[in-house]
Protein backbone atom coordinates (compact mmCIF):
# COMPACT_ATOMS: atom_id res chain seq x y z
CA UNK A 1 0.00 0.00 0.00
CA UNK A 2 1.39 3.54 -0.89
CA UNK A 3 1.39 5.50 2.49
CA UNK A 4 0.62 8.52 1.03
CA UNK A 5 -2.61 6.89 -0.01
CA UNK A 6 -3.84 8.06 3.37
CA UNK A 7 -3.00 12.29 2.94
CA UNK A 8 -4.78 12.17 -0.45
CA UNK A 9 -8.25 10.43 0.61
CA UNK A 10 -8.18 12.44 4.18
CA UNK A 11 -10.39 15.47 3.07
CA UNK A 12 -12.36 16.81 6.35
CA UNK A 13 -10.35 19.53 7.06
CA UNK A 14 -10.49 21.14 2.95
CA UNK A 15 -14.23 20.39 3.30
CA UNK A 16 -14.75 22.26 6.90
CA UNK A 17 -12.30 24.92 5.15
CA UNK A 18 -14.63 25.22 2.00
CA UNK A 19 -17.60 26.07 4.54
CA UNK A 20 -15.26 29.34 5.98
CA UNK A 21 -15.41 26.82 9.43
CA UNK A 22 -12.24 25.81 9.60
CA UNK A 23 -11.20 27.66 13.27
CA UNK A 24 -7.32 26.15 12.71
CA UNK A 25 -3.80 27.59 11.55
CA UNK A 26 -5.57 31.02 11.72
CA UNK A 27 -2.73 34.01 10.96
CA UNK A 28 -1.88 36.69 13.86
CA UNK A 29 -0.33 39.73 11.78
CA UNK A 30 -0.06 41.34 15.10
CA UNK A 31 -0.28 40.69 18.70
CA UNK A 32 -0.73 42.69 21.41
CA UNK A 33 -1.62 40.30 23.81
CA UNK A 34 -5.77 40.84 24.50
CA UNK A 35 -5.60 42.15 20.99
CA UNK A 36 -4.46 40.68 18.39
CA UNK A 37 -4.77 41.36 14.56
CA UNK A 38 -6.23 38.81 12.22
CA UNK A 39 -6.93 39.49 8.33
CA UNK A 40 -6.70 42.98 9.08
CA UNK A 41 -8.63 43.25 11.28
CA UNK A 42 -8.27 43.76 15.38
CA UNK A 43 -9.58 41.00 17.05
CA UNK A 44 -9.97 40.13 21.30
CA UNK A 45 -7.91 36.98 21.81
CA UNK A 46 -9.47 34.32 24.55
CA UNK A 47 -7.54 31.38 23.13
CA UNK A 48 -3.91 32.18 24.06
CA UNK A 49 -1.67 30.99 26.90
CA UNK A 50 -0.47 33.98 27.06
CA UNK A 51 -1.37 33.74 31.37
CA UNK A 52 0.35 36.98 32.33
CA UNK A 53 0.40 39.09 28.82
CA UNK A 54 4.35 39.22 29.13
CA UNK A 55 4.69 38.63 25.55
CA UNK A 56 3.99 42.24 25.10
CA UNK A 57 5.76 43.29 27.90
CA UNK A 58 8.55 46.17 27.22
CA UNK A 59 11.07 44.34 29.31
CA UNK A 60 11.05 41.04 28.00
CA UNK A 61 11.16 42.04 24.29
CA UNK A 62 14.20 44.48 25.39
CA UNK A 63 15.51 41.30 26.98
CA UNK A 64 14.96 39.11 24.20
CA UNK A 65 17.11 41.49 21.53
CA UNK A 66 19.39 42.04 23.81
CA UNK A 67 20.30 38.29 23.70
CA UNK A 68 20.58 38.21 19.86
CA UNK A 69 22.69 41.12 20.01
CA UNK A 70 25.20 39.13 22.89
CA UNK A 71 24.66 35.84 21.60
CA UNK A 72 23.01 35.86 18.18
CA UNK A 73 20.05 33.65 17.00
CA UNK A 74 21.12 30.62 17.72
CA UNK A 75 22.62 28.29 19.99
CA UNK A 76 23.45 25.72 16.64
CA UNK A 77 24.01 22.57 19.42
CA UNK A 78 22.71 20.36 21.81
CA UNK A 79 23.49 21.77 25.99
CA UNK A 80 25.31 18.11 25.96
CA UNK A 81 28.16 19.76 23.23
CA UNK A 82 28.41 23.27 22.02
CA UNK A 83 24.91 24.67 22.82
CA UNK A 84 25.31 25.83 26.85
CA UNK A 85 25.12 29.24 27.46
CA UNK A 86 24.79 31.38 30.94
CA UNK A 87 21.82 32.48 30.06
CA UNK A 88 20.72 28.58 30.51
CA UNK A 89 22.71 28.48 33.44
CA UNK A 90 21.15 31.69 34.88
CA UNK A 91 17.27 30.61 34.11
CA UNK A 92 17.92 26.90 35.70
CA UNK A 93 19.19 28.21 38.83
CA UNK A 94 16.43 31.39 39.54
CA UNK A 95 13.91 28.35 38.22
CA UNK A 96 15.33 26.09 40.56
CA UNK A 97 14.99 28.50 43.61
CA UNK A 98 11.55 30.26 42.53
CA UNK A 99 10.25 26.37 42.51
CA UNK A 100 11.77 25.30 45.90
CA UNK A 101 13.73 22.66 44.16
CA UNK A 102 17.49 21.78 44.24
CA UNK A 103 17.96 21.80 40.61
CA UNK A 104 16.41 22.33 37.02
CA UNK A 105 16.96 21.44 33.74
CA UNK A 106 16.03 23.29 30.36
CA UNK A 107 14.85 21.36 26.96
CA UNK A 108 14.18 23.49 23.72
CA UNK A 109 9.72 23.02 24.40
CA UNK A 110 7.44 21.46 27.12
CA UNK A 111 6.18 18.81 24.71
CA UNK A 112 9.85 17.37 24.48
CA UNK A 113 10.84 17.89 28.23
CA UNK A 114 7.62 14.80 28.95
CA UNK A 115 9.47 12.73 26.61
CA UNK A 116 12.92 13.58 27.54
CA UNK A 117 11.95 12.73 31.04
CA UNK A 118 9.55 10.09 30.99
CA UNK A 119 11.62 8.04 28.20
CA UNK A 120 15.10 9.18 30.07
CA UNK A 121 14.40 7.94 33.20
CA UNK A 122 11.64 5.04 32.83
CA UNK A 123 13.53 1.51 31.12
CA UNK A 124 12.52 -1.96 30.41
CA UNK A 125 10.09 -3.35 33.11
CA UNK A 126 9.25 -0.08 34.68
CA UNK A 127 5.57 1.18 34.74
CA UNK A 128 4.61 5.16 33.50
CA UNK A 129 1.29 5.17 35.13
CA UNK A 130 -0.64 7.54 33.45
CA UNK A 131 -4.34 9.96 34.22
CA UNK A 132 -6.87 9.23 31.08
CA UNK A 133 -6.74 13.19 30.71
CA UNK A 134 -3.06 13.72 30.39
CA UNK A 135 -2.04 16.06 27.75
CA UNK A 136 -0.33 14.22 24.53
CA UNK A 137 3.49 15.06 25.72
CA UNK A 138 2.70 12.66 28.66
CA UNK A 139 1.14 10.16 26.70
CA UNK A 140 3.53 9.96 23.80
CA UNK A 141 6.75 9.90 26.24
CA UNK A 142 5.15 7.34 28.01
CA UNK A 143 4.62 5.34 24.34
CA UNK A 144 8.36 6.09 23.95
CA UNK A 145 9.43 4.21 26.83
CA UNK A 146 6.98 1.80 26.41
CA UNK A 147 9.05 1.48 23.30
CA UNK A 148 11.87 0.69 25.54
CA UNK A 149 9.81 -2.35 26.64
CA UNK A 150 8.80 -0.41 29.63
CA UNK A 151 5.10 -0.52 30.54
CA UNK A 152 2.59 1.76 30.50
CA UNK A 153 -0.93 2.12 32.05
CA UNK A 154 -3.77 4.50 32.90
CA UNK A 155 -5.73 5.44 35.41
CA UNK A 156 -9.33 7.07 35.24
CA UNK A 157 -9.51 10.88 35.02
CA UNK A 158 -8.29 12.07 38.49
CA UNK A 159 -9.26 9.29 40.01
CA UNK A 160 -7.31 7.89 43.55
CA UNK A 161 -9.18 5.02 43.93
CA UNK A 162 -8.68 4.03 40.51
CA UNK A 163 -5.16 5.34 40.70
CA UNK A 164 -4.66 2.42 43.64
CA UNK A 165 -6.20 -0.39 41.73
CA UNK A 166 -4.18 0.65 39.23
CA UNK A 167 -0.84 0.36 41.37
CA UNK A 168 -2.26 -2.37 43.06
CA UNK A 169 -1.64 -4.57 39.81
CA UNK A 170 1.93 -2.95 39.44
CA UNK A 171 4.83 -5.91 40.96
CA UNK A 172 6.36 -4.28 44.15
CA UNK A 173 10.04 -4.60 42.38
CA UNK A 174 9.01 -2.63 39.57
CA UNK A 175 10.21 1.13 39.34
CA UNK A 176 7.03 3.45 39.07
CA UNK A 177 6.62 7.13 37.34
CA UNK A 178 3.18 8.44 38.12
CA UNK A 179 2.62 11.25 35.60
CA UNK A 180 -0.39 13.96 35.60
CA UNK A 181 -0.86 17.28 34.37
CA UNK A 182 -1.29 19.58 37.20
CA UNK A 183 -3.87 21.60 35.46
CA UNK A 184 -5.54 19.29 33.06
CA UNK A 185 -5.16 21.29 29.71
CA UNK A 186 -8.31 20.70 28.29
CA UNK A 187 -10.78 21.61 31.35
CA UNK A 188 -8.50 23.88 33.49
CA UNK A 189 -9.38 21.39 36.36
CA UNK A 190 -6.44 21.14 39.63
CA UNK A 191 -5.20 17.51 39.83
CA UNK A 192 -5.94 16.14 43.00
CA UNK A 193 -1.91 15.96 43.88
CA UNK A 194 -2.35 15.06 47.56
CA UNK A 195 -4.28 11.55 46.86
CA UNK A 196 -1.78 11.13 44.19
CA UNK A 197 1.55 11.27 46.99
CA UNK A 198 -0.37 9.73 49.24
CA UNK A 199 -0.80 6.49 46.73
CA UNK A 200 2.62 7.27 45.91
CA UNK A 201 4.54 6.94 49.51
CA UNK A 202 1.70 3.85 50.24
CA UNK A 203 3.10 2.08 46.53
CA UNK A 204 6.61 3.31 46.23
CA UNK A 205 5.87 5.47 43.16
CA UNK A 206 7.82 9.01 41.95
CA UNK A 207 5.55 11.22 40.70
CA UNK A 208 6.12 13.99 37.64
CA UNK A 209 3.66 16.91 37.98
CA UNK A 210 3.25 18.97 34.36
CA UNK A 211 2.63 22.30 35.71
CA UNK A 212 2.45 23.85 31.71
CA UNK A 213 -0.65 25.52 32.54
CA UNK A 214 -0.08 25.64 36.52
CA UNK A 215 3.17 28.10 36.72
CA UNK A 216 2.63 30.85 37.33
CA UNK A 217 -1.33 30.54 37.45
CA UNK A 218 -1.82 28.85 41.01
CA UNK A 219 -0.17 28.26 44.38
CA UNK A 220 1.96 30.82 45.96
CA UNK A 221 3.48 33.19 43.79
CA UNK A 222 2.17 31.33 40.81
CA UNK A 223 4.77 28.77 42.14
CA UNK A 224 2.13 25.73 40.67
CA UNK A 225 0.43 22.58 41.64
CA UNK A 226 2.84 21.29 44.71
CA UNK A 227 2.54 25.38 46.03
CA UNK A 228 -0.90 25.28 45.81
CA UNK A 229 -1.15 22.48 47.93
CA UNK A 230 1.89 22.92 50.33
CA UNK A 231 3.46 19.51 48.75
CA UNK A 232 6.68 20.97 47.28
CA UNK A 233 8.89 19.27 49.43
CA UNK A 234 6.90 15.67 48.51
CA UNK A 235 6.50 16.38 45.01
CA UNK A 236 9.26 14.63 43.16
CA UNK A 237 9.64 16.08 39.83
CA UNK A 238 7.92 19.27 38.34
CA UNK A 239 7.80 20.28 34.79
CA UNK A 240 6.55 23.01 33.01
CA UNK A 241 6.70 25.33 29.56
CA UNK A 242 8.11 28.86 28.83
CA UNK A 243 4.97 28.91 26.14
CA UNK A 244 2.85 30.13 28.25
CA UNK A 245 3.22 32.14 31.38
CA UNK A 246 6.81 32.68 30.26
CA UNK A 247 6.50 34.17 27.07
CA UNK A 248 9.07 32.53 25.46
CA UNK A 249 9.35 28.94 23.77
CA UNK A 250 11.09 26.43 26.19
CA UNK A 251 10.72 23.50 28.91
CA UNK A 252 11.91 22.92 31.78
CA UNK A 253 11.91 20.04 34.61
CA UNK A 254 12.82 20.44 38.04
CA UNK A 255 13.66 17.74 40.72
CA UNK A 256 16.91 16.52 43.00
CA UNK A 257 20.15 17.23 41.72
CA UNK A 258 21.44 13.63 41.19
CA UNK A 259 18.14 12.98 39.32
CA UNK A 260 18.54 15.87 37.10
CA UNK A 261 22.17 15.10 36.37
CA UNK A 262 21.17 11.47 35.18
CA UNK A 263 18.84 12.92 33.03
CA UNK A 264 21.12 15.21 31.51
CA UNK A 265 23.41 11.91 30.77
CA UNK A 266 20.82 9.68 29.35
CA UNK A 267 18.22 12.03 27.67
CA UNK A 268 18.07 11.32 24.02
CA UNK A 269 15.41 14.27 23.80
CA UNK A 270 18.33 16.42 25.62
CA UNK A 271 21.23 15.35 23.96
CA UNK A 272 20.33 14.62 20.65
CA UNK A 273 18.30 18.00 20.16
CA UNK A 274 19.43 22.34 20.02
CA UNK A 275 19.41 23.97 22.73
CA UNK A 276 16.50 26.68 23.69
CA UNK A 277 17.74 29.96 21.83
CA UNK A 278 19.78 33.40 23.28
CA UNK A 279 16.63 35.12 23.11
CA UNK A 280 13.93 32.72 24.13
CA UNK A 281 16.40 31.91 27.29
CA UNK A 282 16.56 36.12 27.73
CA UNK A 283 12.74 36.59 27.47
CA UNK A 284 12.16 33.33 30.27
CA UNK A 285 14.26 34.78 32.51
CA UNK A 286 12.84 38.34 32.10
CA UNK A 287 9.00 36.87 32.67
CA UNK A 288 10.41 35.22 35.65
CA UNK A 289 12.34 38.38 36.98
CA UNK A 290 8.87 40.19 36.41
CA UNK A 291 5.94 37.35 38.05
CA UNK A 292 8.38 37.09 41.07
CA UNK A 293 8.40 41.00 41.52
CA UNK A 294 4.77 41.29 40.87
CA UNK A 295 2.76 38.46 42.09
CA UNK A 296 -0.10 40.59 42.08
CA UNK A 297 -0.43 39.61 38.16
CA UNK A 298 -1.24 36.05 39.14
CA UNK A 299 -3.78 37.42 41.00
CA UNK A 300 -5.60 39.44 38.30
CA UNK A 301 -4.94 36.70 36.01
CA UNK A 302 -7.16 34.83 38.37
CA UNK A 303 -9.42 37.90 39.02
CA UNK A 304 -10.46 37.81 35.35
CA UNK A 305 -10.91 34.33 34.94
CA UNK A 306 -13.12 34.03 37.53
CA UNK A 307 -15.24 36.91 36.03
CA UNK A 308 -15.61 35.55 32.71
CA UNK A 309 -16.90 31.82 34.68
CA UNK A 310 -19.49 33.60 36.39
CA UNK A 311 -19.98 36.10 33.37
CA UNK A 312 -20.48 32.97 31.25
CA UNK A 313 -22.71 31.06 34.01
CA UNK A 314 -24.89 33.69 34.94
CA UNK A 315 -25.73 33.65 30.73
CA UNK A 316 -26.92 30.06 31.38
CA UNK A 317 -23.73 28.54 29.55
CA UNK A 318 -22.37 25.34 30.71
CA UNK A 319 -18.96 26.05 32.04
CA UNK A 320 -16.55 23.62 33.73
CA UNK A 321 -15.18 25.07 37.56
CA UNK A 322 -12.08 25.82 38.10
CA UNK A 323 -9.46 28.37 39.86
CA UNK A 324 -7.23 28.45 36.59
CA UNK A 325 -7.17 30.59 34.02
CA UNK A 326 -8.75 28.40 31.34
CA UNK A 327 -12.84 28.39 30.72
CA UNK A 328 -14.43 26.22 28.68
CA UNK A 329 -17.75 26.64 27.55
CA UNK A 330 -19.52 23.50 26.46
CA UNK A 331 -21.74 23.61 23.42
CA UNK A 332 -22.29 20.71 22.42
CA UNK A 333 -21.59 19.01 19.02
CA UNK A 334 -18.54 19.24 16.32
CA UNK A 335 -21.08 21.48 14.00
CA UNK A 336 -22.34 23.65 16.30
CA UNK A 337 -18.93 24.10 17.55
CA UNK A 338 -17.55 24.99 14.38
CA UNK A 339 -20.10 27.43 13.44
CA UNK A 340 -20.26 28.98 16.76
CA UNK A 341 -16.56 29.80 16.40
CA UNK A 342 -17.30 31.15 13.35
CA UNK A 343 -19.44 33.22 14.63
CA UNK A 344 -17.63 34.92 17.25
CA UNK A 345 -14.61 34.72 15.38
CA UNK A 346 -16.86 37.22 12.71
CA UNK A 347 -17.81 39.34 15.78
CA UNK A 348 -14.42 40.09 16.73
CA UNK A 349 -13.27 37.22 19.25
CA UNK A 350 -11.36 34.40 18.96
CA UNK A 351 -11.51 31.26 21.01
CA UNK A 352 -10.31 27.55 20.26
CA UNK A 353 -12.60 25.37 19.18
CA UNK A 354 -12.29 21.70 21.05
CA UNK A 355 -13.88 18.78 19.10
CA UNK A 356 -13.71 15.60 19.32
CA UNK A 357 -11.40 13.15 19.74
CA UNK A 358 -9.78 16.07 21.95
CA UNK A 359 -12.93 15.77 23.71
CA UNK A 360 -15.51 13.22 24.47
CA UNK A 361 -18.36 13.55 22.29
CA UNK A 362 -21.27 16.41 22.48
CA UNK A 363 -18.69 17.65 24.72
CA UNK A 364 -17.18 19.82 22.15
CA UNK A 365 -15.91 23.08 23.63
CA UNK A 366 -15.14 27.17 23.19
CA UNK A 367 -11.88 26.57 25.33
CA UNK A 368 -11.45 29.89 26.10
CA UNK A 369 -8.77 31.18 28.13
CA UNK A 370 -7.43 34.93 30.22
CA UNK A 371 -4.51 36.85 30.36
CA UNK A 372 -3.60 39.52 33.50
CA UNK A 373 -3.67 41.76 30.84
CA UNK A 374 -7.04 41.55 29.66
CA UNK A 375 -9.56 44.57 30.57
CA UNK A 376 -12.78 44.62 31.59
CA UNK A 377 -14.23 46.02 28.76
CA UNK A 378 -12.50 43.36 26.16
CA UNK A 379 -14.16 40.89 29.25
CA UNK A 380 -16.96 42.38 28.64
CA UNK A 381 -17.06 42.22 24.76
CA UNK A 382 -16.43 38.79 24.93
CA UNK A 383 -20.02 37.96 26.83
CA UNK A 384 -21.73 39.96 24.99
CA UNK A 385 -20.93 38.11 21.66
CA UNK A 386 -21.47 34.71 23.32
CA UNK A 387 -24.35 36.15 24.39
CA UNK A 388 -25.74 37.24 20.77
CA UNK A 389 -24.30 33.66 19.77
CA UNK A 390 -25.61 31.34 21.98
CA UNK A 391 -28.88 33.08 21.56
CA UNK A 392 -28.97 32.37 17.67
CA UNK A 393 -28.02 29.09 18.55
CA UNK A 394 -30.21 28.03 20.64
CA UNK A 395 -27.73 27.65 23.18
CA UNK A 396 -29.00 30.27 25.97
CA UNK A 397 -32.60 31.17 26.61
CA UNK A 398 -32.42 34.96 28.09
C1 LIG B 1 -0.07 20.17 29.81
C2 LIG B 1 0.90 20.56 28.73
N1 LIG B 1 2.14 20.05 28.75
C3 LIG B 1 3.05 20.36 27.82
C4 LIG B 1 2.74 21.21 26.79
C5 LIG B 1 3.76 21.48 25.73
O1 LIG B 1 4.41 22.68 25.94
P1 LIG B 1 5.24 23.38 24.75
O2 LIG B 1 4.29 24.32 24.08
O3 LIG B 1 6.34 24.09 25.45
O4 LIG B 1 5.73 22.30 23.86
C6 LIG B 1 1.48 21.80 26.74
C7 LIG B 1 1.17 22.74 25.64
O5 LIG B 1 0.12 22.85 25.13
C8 LIG B 1 0.53 21.46 27.72
O6 LIG B 1 -0.70 21.95 27.67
Amino acid sequence: MDLFERCYSFTRADEVKEMGLYPYFRTIEENEGPVVSMEGRKIIMAGSNNYLGLTAHPRVREAAIQAIQQYGTGCSGSRYLTGTIDLHIQLEEKLAEYLGYESVLLFSTGYQTALGVISGLVSKGDYVISDKENHACIINGAMLAKGGFAEFVRYKHNDIEDLEKTLKRIPDSAGKLIVTDGVFSVSGEVVNLPGIIEMAEKYGARVLVDDAHATGVIGKGGRGTASLYDLTSKTDMTMGTFSKTFASLGGFVAGPERVINFLKHHSPALIFSASPTPASCAAALAALEILQEQPELVDKLIANADYMRKGFADLGFNVYNSPTGIVPVIVGDVDTALVFWRKLYDKGVFVNAFVPPGVPPNMSMMRTSYMASHKKEHLDKILEVFKIVGLELGLITQ
